[in-house]
């Protein structure tokens, strides 16, 4: 195997609209024209970058924006140009996801499509301004398997403004209906400056004690429908209901797990031999630099052991699977090890560290405890 960076991303961040709650990098509309150039822009940083990637690549993932508003004929250009990976993931809006669209993903190598669906209620869509449809939702998992993708993941958003613990309950239902391989449920998060927490961040601010019991039915019913929780907001379909495949996304494993990653495009991060790197949001700079054959204009800075080592305690915790200590010990704080484990939340064994079920749920707090100051 040579050495190498084995995990790309490639940010496309063109979104017909701007939901309210987002503080993604996107960028609102543009034509054909304006994504090929972008597309011309990530290919020329991929080429100036290939010689920090692997031989082989094991995971790519387009995320966005709305990879999938990007022009058909620029998203499958940019597709059959870059390597091809075990796993490659588009992040999908069910709007945009006809059964042409879902053909030319599978045609071009995708193997994986992970599809914003938030919500199945109309009343809940329309306070993220989301502009699917329950219905969108159903139809486009339906174009996404009649394409013959056998690896589609959902997103769902708990603590929406006016979402009761049923309405919950019902979207998990409707979801697993579409027998999903995978699903990632995120608690909605009131964005600093953005209109949505404008509106309703006093909203979200008194709701939060409930969310602990919103975050613990996603859990039992979705690990009572046969999903594992590998990890704190991820569940995959368990390999025995699964024909044996491991599910999890490989991808953002890869991160979780601490390894380096290229990130292509504007806003893209990258973790390479030592080194973050993230590339400004500015298109015109952007593409300008590019099209010079200079790498465009970024924040560099060198990855200090010590920061790395409290991610690599701070992301590992988030997975099932316990972390290994060697080479990360100095980031624990060992009396609050002790406290916790005393606690029961946290377990150390065989020189490796995990939360127990009670410390999953509590989540980032126990980390946060964890880490030495
Ligand atoms: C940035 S979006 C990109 C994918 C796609 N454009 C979409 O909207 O579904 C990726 C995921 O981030 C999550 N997300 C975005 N904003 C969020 C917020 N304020 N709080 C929690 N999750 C958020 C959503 O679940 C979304 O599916
Ligand atoms: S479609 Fe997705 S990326 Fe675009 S604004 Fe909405 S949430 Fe953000």
């Amino acid at each position: 195997m040579s050495s190498g960076v084995r995990h790309l991303y490639v940010h496309l961040p063109f979104c017909a609209h701007r939901c309210g709650y987002c503080d993604f990098v996107t960028l609102v509309g543009g034509d054909g024209e304006l994504h090929g150039r972008y597309v011309d822009a990530v290919i020329a940083e991929l080429e100036l970058e290939r010689p920090v990637l692997a031989s082989t690549v094991e995971t790519i993932f387009l995320g966005g924006g709305t990879p999938t508003f990007t022009a058909a004929a620029e998203l499958a250009r940019l597709l059959a140009t870059v390597p091809p990976a075990d796993e490659v993931t588009v992040e999908a809006n069910p709007e945009t996801v006809t059964l042409k669209l879902a053909r030319l993903l599978s045609r071009n190598g995708v193997n994986r499509v992970s599809m914003g669906a938030q919500s199945f209620d109309a009343a809940l869509l329309s306070v993220l301004e989301r502009r699917a449809r329950p219905d969108d939702v159903r139809r486009a998992f339906h174009h996404l398997r009649d394409a013959g993708l056998d690896n589609l993941s959902l997103d769902l958003l708990y603590g929406i403004p006016g979402q009761s613990a049923s309405d919950l309950e019902r979207d998990l239902e409707e979801a697993l209906a579409l027998g999903p391989e995978h699903l990632s449920c995120y608690e909605l998060e009131a964005k600093p400056g953005t209109r949505f927490t404008h509106t309703y961040g006093d909203e979200l601010a008194r709701q939060s004690e409930a969310m602990e019991g919103y975050f613990e039915c996603v859990v039992r019913t979705l690990t009572g429908a046969g999903y594992r929780w590998y990890e704190t907001a991820n569940f995959c379909l368990r390999p025995e209901l699964a024909g044996g495949r491991d599910l999890r996304a490989r991808h953002n494993l890869g991160y979780w797990l601490g390894r380096d990653y290229l990130g292509l495009g504007i806003s893209a991060v990258s973790t390479v031999k030592g080194q973050r790197w993230r590339n400004r949001p500015k298109l015109g700079a952007y593409v300008a630099a590019t099209a010079r054959g200079e790498a465009p204009p970024r924040e560099v800075e060198p990855l200090e052991e010590d920061v790395r080592r409290r991610e690599r305690l701070l992301l590992g915790l988030r997975l099932d699977e316990p972390v290994p200590l060697a080479g990360v010990e100095a980031a624990l704080d060992p009396a609050a090890l002790a406290r916790l484990s005393k606690l029961g939340l946290a377990e150390q064994v065989d020189g490796s560290l995990t939360l127990t079920e009670r410390g999953r749920f509590l989540g980032g707090g126990v980390t946060a405890e964890l880490l030495a100051s």
